[in-house]
């Protein structure tokens, strides 16, 4: 079987209903990104930046996965799939991908304040636990704090992902902009002979020289159409 290493962000989830960051009325529009999404800004307010992952967290139980979704499901009965998402919705799983690398971390998992990447101390939250309050204690006595990768932070992830990349036959990148590293770096490490697909209802700047098909559409068509596609191949 060949290897497939789909890159997602914001734009697979749009057609769930979830919004993405830097297209006009993206959350970075509503939000400063800077208060809820760096360290710092968790340092000033933790009030606030915990407060606006609950609210996410409760938006997960009101969105279903896609057809974008179920179409990398389908890829899996040819394809050896492996999705590497910057998203920190669990839409891929709950689609039922069987193998999802989240480089930004996920919504439904908390961790320490102390030492965010200590997996001793990360831990998944039932739906009834999605509302973390202050005073909320990780396992080491410091503030529950959401399990994100923040601006600025360590992306653990990336080792594991790259491995799979550099050993890409078909690389599919999804609903990203493309803005934020190391993740758009991926596309460096897909081997020299692997196709590139590229599913985006507008244009994307990948910063690369590659030969890419383009697919300018949104998800649920996007896929749809890279399925036909890598049938007829
Ligand atoms: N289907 C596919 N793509 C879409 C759709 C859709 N229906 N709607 C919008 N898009 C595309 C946009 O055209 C854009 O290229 O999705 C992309 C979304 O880009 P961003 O909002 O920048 O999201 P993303 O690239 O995932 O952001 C990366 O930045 O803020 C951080 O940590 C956050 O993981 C996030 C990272």
């Amino acid at each position: 079987m060949k290897n497939l290493v789909v890159l997602s962000g914001a734009g697979m989830s749009a057609e769930s209903g979830i919004s993405t960051f830097r297209d006009a009325g993206g959350l970075w529009d509503k939000y400063p990104v800077e208060q809820v999404a760096t360290p710092e800004g968790y340092a000033r307010q933790p009030e606030l930046v915990i407060r606006f992952y609950n609210e996410r967290r409760k938006q997960l139980l009101e969105v279903e996965p896609n057809e974008g979704h179920k179409g990398l499901v389908e890829l899996e009965k040819e394809f050896n799939v492996t999705v590497v998402t910057q998203n920190v919705d669990n839409l891929h799983e709950r689609a039922g991908s069987s193998h999802v690398i989240h480089l930004h971390g996920e919504l439904t998992k908390v961790c320490s304040s102390r030492d965010p990447q200590n997996p001793r101390y990360v831990k998944e939250l039932r739906p009834e636990e999605y509302e973390v309050k202050m005073g909320d204690k990780a396992g080491d006595g410091s503030q529950l704090r959401p399990f994100i990768v923040w601006f600025g932070e360590p992306v653990p992830e990336i080792e594991t992902a790259i491995g799979y990349v550099e050993q890409a036959d078909i690389f599919v990148i999804i609903g990203t902009s493309m803005n934020v590293y190391p993740a758009a770096g991926l596309l460096h490490y897909v081997p020299a002979e692997a196709e590139i697909y590229l599913i985006d209802p507008k244009p994307v700047d990948t910063h690369s020289m590659r030969p890419i098909h383009v697919i300018r559409k949104g998800a649920s068509e996007g896929v749809r159409e890279l399925i036909e596609k890598l049938k007829r191949d």
